[in-house]
């Protein structure tokens, strides 16, 4: 059993503590209001006029008055390093299956690109324990503790939370595309600018006060899911320089013990950052990482409203959603 035990809340979501402790201090905010270029900070004495701005192309000199908010870290490793590794890895992955290896179905537990998971990940068998036993002192919900208003992440507050508003909706079936009926799905994720409300979230975006972003349902009797939300956007982590997180909702579903209970994420369509991620690409098969990408789907999409999402969960057989695994759940996601 691990943090996992806990189910998802607002105060206390070990999934959305996504980022390591961090190592260096962040760089100061960027002033409100200010109309500076990205990345750069004005030096305590300086005195741009407010709403100024630096005209496209114009060139910095030395020692000029803006500077970057953060500098390479000595000890960090760069993007190019990053993707260097994985590119390596995904080519000697691609060499292997060309020569017979066994295709992979979800990421490596040993992934050095996913730096902080160098010396946590599990190195050893899963115990089997008694299930029994753990449903003694493991959550459990009935039907009636879910309301309806719950799968609505944009109606917990007094006012509308701020950015896209979308619907994402999907069906969780088995192998055999069977509905998995009455199924609790939980979701988590950061707001529009990438923050999640969470004391270990400290970078420079704003917390929304109309979000917090967590909401959860159960699916019908076709195994249909349906939640409204805002679109979350993408955060910086400290697994190297400059690194940043696609834009991704995380999802828990429960099962019908808590034992079953199993966690992943999903992503959005198109995302320049999947490359760069050393978790989405933890996942060496193509086709495996495609299948925690959502499709835009206008018959989901509201008139005037929101834009929608689809993703369904295959919880087994070859087609299956690739899913954390059980001693890594709560400690290893980011
Ligand atoms: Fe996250």
């Amino acid at each position: 059993m691990t943090d996992a035990a806990a189910p998802p809340s607002a105060a206390d979501r070990p999934e959305s503590a996504d980022r390591p402790e961090p190592a260096e201090p962040q760089g100061p905010a960027e002033p409100r209001g200010s109309a500076l270029l990205p990345g750069s900070a004005l030096l305590p004495g300086s005195a741009l006029p407010p709403g100024s701005a630096l005209p496209p192309g114009s060139a910095l000199p030395p020692g000029s008055a803006l500077l970057p908010t953060t500098a390479p870290d000595a000890a960090a490793d760069t993007q190019a390093q990053l993707s260097a590794e994985i590119e390596a890895a995904h080519r000697a992955y691609a060499d292997g299956l060309a020569h017979g290896a066994p295709r992979e179905h979800g990421p490596r537990r040993d992934w050095p690109p996913y730096r902080s998971s160098i010396l946590r990940h599990p190195t050893k068998d899963l115990h089997h324990a008694d299930p029994e036993t753990i449903e003694l002192f493991a959550p459990v919900f009935g039907e009636r503790d879910i309301g309806a208003l719950e799968s609505d992440l944009t109606v917990q507050h007094g006012g509308e939370p701020i950015g896209e508003r979308i619907v994402v909706r999907g069906r969780v079936v088995d192998g055999e595309g069977r509905p998995v009926r009455r199924q609790l799905v939980e979701v988590w994720q950061a707001n529009a600018a990438g923050r999640y409300v969470h004391k270990r979230d400290q970078h420079p975006a704003p917390v929304d006060p109309n979000f917090t972003g967590v909401g959860r349902m159960l699916t019908d009797d076709d195994g249909w899911y349906q939640f409204q939300t805002i679109k979350p956007g993408p955060y910086p982590w400290k697994n190297h320089f400059n690194a940043w997180r696609p834009a991704h909702i995380h999802f828990s579903l429960f099962g019908t013990e808590f034992t079953q209970r199993i966690v992943t994420q999903m992503y959005f369509p198109g995302d320049p950052l999947f490359a760069l991620d050393p978790i989405y690409q933890s996942i060496q098969d193509p086709r495996a990482r495609e299948l925690l990408v959502a499709t835009y789907d206008h018959d989901v999409s509201q008139h005037e409203w929101a834009t929608g999402y689809r993703w369904d969960i295959v919880l087994s057989g070859s087609h299956r959603t690739w899913t954390e695994p059980a001693d890594d759940r709560g400690v290893v996601d980011e």
